[in-house]
């Protein structure tokens, strides 16, 4: 069955130029990119898209990266694609968690500077996708 993920190449990933990195590891895998933009990340957005984790202690500084440079956002389509790019991503912890292979265990050190970002739900995935691209929302 087909499904949707956001995506997101963080500031960091923009920054270092990973790109196309990222883009080809999606494609190679057999996703398919359904929407791709670079955008500038508003405060609203940020906080939107971080809801779940206003409590946290790490919220703000959070919110400071993701809107500190522009963002190349996605959705990407395919089987079972929300664990599929989270395959792509490695763990949240890029040495911890991430495998080598992986977007994060090759490219990241740190937890908050992990170049990428994806849903972690269908429902996550539908609340992102309307808040990213609300043009693309049912
Ligand atoms: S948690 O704490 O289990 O909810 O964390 P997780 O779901 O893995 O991560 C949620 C997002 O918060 C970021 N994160 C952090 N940022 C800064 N400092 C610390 N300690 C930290 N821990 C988690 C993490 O990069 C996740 O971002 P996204 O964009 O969702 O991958």
């Amino acid at each position: 069955m087909t499904e949707q993920t956001l995506v997101l190449i963080k500031p960091d990933g923009v920054a270092r130029g990973l790109v196309g990195e990222v883009l080809v590891r999606i494609e190679r895998k057999g996703l398919k990119i359904a929407a791709l933009e670079l955008k500038h990340v508003s405060e609203d957005l940020a906080k939107g898209h971080y809801a779940e984790h206003a409590e946290k202690p790490f919220f703000g500084s959070l919110i400071d990266f993701i809107t500190s440079g522009p963002v190349v956002a996605a959705i990407l389509e395919g089987p079972r694609a929300i664990a599929a790019f989270r395959q792509i991503a490695g763990g949240t912890d890029p040495v911890e968690k991430a495998v080598p292979g992986s977007v994060r265990g090759d490219f990241a050190l740190e937890t908050q500077e992990n170049l990428v970002h994806g849903s972690d739900s269908p429902e996550s995935a539908k609340r992102e996708i309307a808040l990213w691209f609300p043009e693309f929302s049912a």
